[in-house]
C-alpha cells in the first residue's frame, strides 16, 4: 500500500515509470537532454548500458538505500557541458549531492529540482549564464551550497562584468541550530572610476529571494561584502566613532555612490568564528522589513568583522525621550506612539520568521533608531548574541541583555524565549509614557526602576502622575490608557502572563487609530455616556471596537535606500 502510494507520487512527482528501472530511464534522459546542446561530449559518450552496473558511470555514485540501488550523487564538474541545466537531473529523486560546477550551463534552476528531497549540497558555481535562483522548495535547513572557489580559474578577473564565481555557506554546526542556511553569490563586478585602486568589490546576492529583484531594487535582500580597504575608505580611517553597541565600536562613513552609513566594528578580540559570522550574514540578509535596519554589507577580513548599515538620520528613541535630542525638543505623543508601534512590527516578524524565530535579545530604546522620516526601526538583531558580556567575569554567565530591560524570569531560569523581549518592550513602552530612563540610580530609592515605580501608580490609576511632563494634556487618555496596559501585560514577572508581539501590535494599532481619531472617538463614547477613563481591570487586549484599518503610521515608505 505505501509502495503504491510511493509510486503514485514519483508519478506525479516525475512522470515516469516506477520500478527498478527508473533511474536507468532518468539517467538515460538526462543523457539525452545534455547531448542536444553536448554532442560529441567525452563523458556523455561513456555513458550506456546501466548506470550503476557493473560500475557507475563517470560523475555517478551509486549507493544501496532500501534495498533499491540508486543514484546519490552526480558530479558533472569541469565537464566542458553548455546549454540549460538538464531537467532530468530532478527525475534522480535519491540524488544527495549535486556538482555541476565550472561549465557553461546557462538559464535558471529547473523547476524540477524542487523533488530533489534528499539533496544536501549543491554545487553551481563558476557557470557564467546561469543564474542563482532556486526552487523556493530547495531551501530547506539541511541544504549546503557550496564551492571551491574559482576565482583562479580566471572567472573572477575584475574585467569581466557578469561572472557568478563563488557560493559559501555551509550547514551551520552547533550552537546555530535552527540557522537557514541560504547560499551566497558573489558576482565580481568592475568598479570604475570612483576606486583608485581599481579593486573589485563582490556582490553578495541570495537567491532565494531575489525573484523580485531585478525589478524592484528595495525589496531585494542584497548584501555586500566589502573589503577592509574600502571600509577604510568610507569611514575616512575610522574619523566619526557615533557610538558603542553591544557588536563594537559604530563609526560614520559615507559609500561611493553617496549612501551615508553607520559601521559597526568588531574587533580582533572576537570569540565568533568566521564562519559563524558568514552564517549569521546568510541569515541577516534575507531579513528585510521596513522597521528593522537593514545589513546592507559586511567585511570580514583580518580577523575584523564589520557591518554596515544605513545611517539613520534621526538618532535613537532613547536620545528622542532623555537624551540630548529631547532637550532640543520633545517627541509628541502621536510620534512616540508610532515609533513604538513601528518597533513592535519589527519585533513580531523576528519572532515569526519563517525557519528560524530571531530573538533580539537587547531590546532598548537606544536600539530602537529614527529614520528621516521618524519611522522606527529595531537595530542590532542577529548579532546581539555575541556581544561581548558586561562585566566580562565568568564565561558561564549566559544571560545577556541591559540592565533595567533584562527579564527576571530569564534571568533567573536562563530560559530564553520570545517573551523575553516582550518584556524588555515594555520596558520601552514605560519610557515612552513617561520620559525615564529603565535605571537611575541618582533618583529616589523606589524610583530607580522605572518598572518597580511606574506599576505602583498605573495599579492606583493615578497615570497623570507617571506620564512625561513634556507631553501632558497632549495625549488622548484612552490611547494613553492602551499603551499603559500592554506595558503592564509585557512587564509581567511570569512570562506566562505576557502577551505576544502579535497581540501588543494590534493593541499599539488601536492606540494609534483612537490618538489619530481623538475628537470623533471623544464625541462617540460621550453621547454614549461613557467615560473616556478605563479601569486596569478591563480585560487587557480585548477586542478593538474601533473596525477600521491603522490610519498612517510615520512608516509607509522605505526609508533605507539599499545601494544601485
Ligand atoms: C567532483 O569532481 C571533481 C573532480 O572531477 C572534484 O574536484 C570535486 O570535488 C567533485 N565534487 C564533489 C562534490 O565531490
Ligand atoms: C565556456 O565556453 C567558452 C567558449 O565557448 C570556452 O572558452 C570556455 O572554456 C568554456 N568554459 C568551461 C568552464 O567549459
Ligand atoms: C537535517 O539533518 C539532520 C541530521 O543530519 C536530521 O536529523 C534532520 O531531520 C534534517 N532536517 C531536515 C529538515 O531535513
Amino acid at each position: 500500500m505505501a509502495a503504491g502510494i510511493a509510486c503514485f507520487l514519483l508519478l506525479v512527482l516525475v512522470q515516469r515509470a516506477c520500478g527498478d528501472d527508473r533511474p536507468v530511464d532518468a539517467t538515460k534522459e538526462l543523457r539525452n537532454q545534455l547531448l542536444v546542446r553536448n554532442p560529441g561530449n567525452k563523458i556523455l559518450e561513456k555513458w550506456h548500458g546501466d548506470p550503476c552496473l557493473p560500475s557507475p558511470w563517470e560523475g555517478l555514485t551509486c549507493e544501496k538505500r532500501n534495498n533499491m540501488i540508486v543514484i546519490t550523487k552526480l558530479n558533472l564538474s569541469s565537464k566542458s557541458l553548455q546549454g540549460p541545466l538538464p531537467t532530468a537531473i530532478g527525475y534522480l529523486t535519491e540524488l544527495e549531492e549535486l556538482d555541476v560546477q565550472n561549465n557553461n550551463f546557462t538559464g535558471s534552476i529547473p523547476e524540477s529540482f524542487a523533488s530533489l528531497h534528499h539533496l544536501s549540497k549543491l554545487y553551481i558555481g563558476c557557470n557564467r549564464h546561469l543564474s542563482s535562483e532556486l526552487p523556493p522548495a530547495l531551501v530547506t535547513a539541511n541544504l549546503t551550497i557550496g564551492s571551491e572557489s574559482c576565482a583562479d580559474r580566471d572567472h573572477c578577473h575584475p574585467e569581466s562584468s557578469q561572472r557568478t564565481v563563488y557560493l559559501i555557506s555551509t550547514v551551520a554546526g552547533g550552537s546555530v541550530a535552527f540557522t537557514l542556511v541560504l547560499g551566497i553569490f558573489f558576482t565580481c563586478f568592475h568598479r570604475r572610476a570612483r576606486q583608485p585602486d581599481k579593486r573589485s568589490f563582490p556582490i553578495i546576492k541570495n537567491p532565494v529571494f531575489s525573484e523580485s529583484s531585478t525589478l524592484d531594487p528595495h525589496s531585494s535582500p542584497v548584501v555586500q561584502q566589502f573589503s577592509l580597504k574600502y571600509i577604510d575608505n568610507a569611514t575616512c580611517h575610522y574619523k566619526t566613532l557615533i557610538g558603542e553597541g553591544g557588536f563594537g565600536a559604530v563609526y560614520r562613513g559615507t559609500l561611493p555612490h553617496g549612501q551615508e552609513v553607520a559601521v559597526k566594528v568588531r574587533s580582533a578580540t572576537s570569540t565568533q568564528g568566521t564562519r559563524e559570522f558568514d552564517n549569521e550574514v546568510n541569515l541577516l540578509s534575507t531579513i528585510r522589513h521596513e522597521n528593522l535596519v537593514p545589513l546592507l554589507g559586511y567585511c570580514c577580513e583580518n580577523d575584523q568583522q564589520i557591518l554596515v548599515y544605513p545611517f539613520m538620520s534621526n538618532g535613537s528613541l532613547q536620545d528622542r525621550l532623555y537624551g540630548e535630542a529631547a532637550k532640543r525638543k520633545a517627541l509628541d505623543w502621536p510620534t512616540r506612539l508610532s515609533i513604538a508601534l513601528g518597533a513592535a512590527r519589527g519585533l513580531m516578524y523576528l519572532h515569526t520568521f519563517v525557519g528560524r524565530c530571531i530573538i533580539h535579545r537587547d531590546v532598548k530604546s537606544s536600539n530602537i533608531l529614527l529614520d528621516d522620516t521618524m519611522c522606527g526601526k529595531v537595530a542590532d538583531f542577529g548579532f546581539s548574541k555575541y556581544a561581548p558580556q558586561e562585566g566580562d567575569s565568568g564565561a558561564s554567565l549566559e544571560v545577556r541583555g541591559t540592565a533595567g530591560y533584562l527579564d527576571p524570569e530569564y534571568y533567573s531560569t536562563q530560559q530564553l524565549s520570545t517573551k523575553s523581549d516582550v518584556f524588555s518592550f515594555g520596558v520601552v513602552l514605560l519610557e515612552i509614557i513617561t520620559g525615564r530612563e529603565p535605571l537611575n540610580i541618582h533618583r529616589p530609592r523606589n524610583e530607580w526602576s522605572l518598572v518597580e515605580w511606574a506599576k505602583l501608580f498605573i495599579r492606583e490609576s493615578r497615570i497623570e502622575e507617571i506620564v512625561d511632563p513634556s507631553i501632558k494634556g497632549q495625549y488622548h487618555s484612552e490611547a494613553m490608557w492602551r499603551v499603559v496596559e500592554a506595558a503592564l501585560a509585557c512587564t509581567e514577572p511570569f512570562s506566562s502572563y505576557r502577551p505576544s508581539m502579535v497581540d501588543i501590535v494590534r493593541e499599539l494599532e488601536d492606540a494609534l487609530i483612537i490618538e489619530n481619531n481623538a475628537s470623533e472617538y471623544m464625541r462617540s463614547i460621550e453621547s454614549m455616556g461613557g467615560s473616556n477613563r478605563f479601569s486596569v481591570e478591563r480585560k487587557i487586549f480585548a477586542p478593538s471596537s474601533v473596525p477600521t484599518e491603522p490610519s498612517s503610521t510615520h512608516c509607509q515608505t522605505i526609508a533605507a535606500p539599499l545601494p544601485r
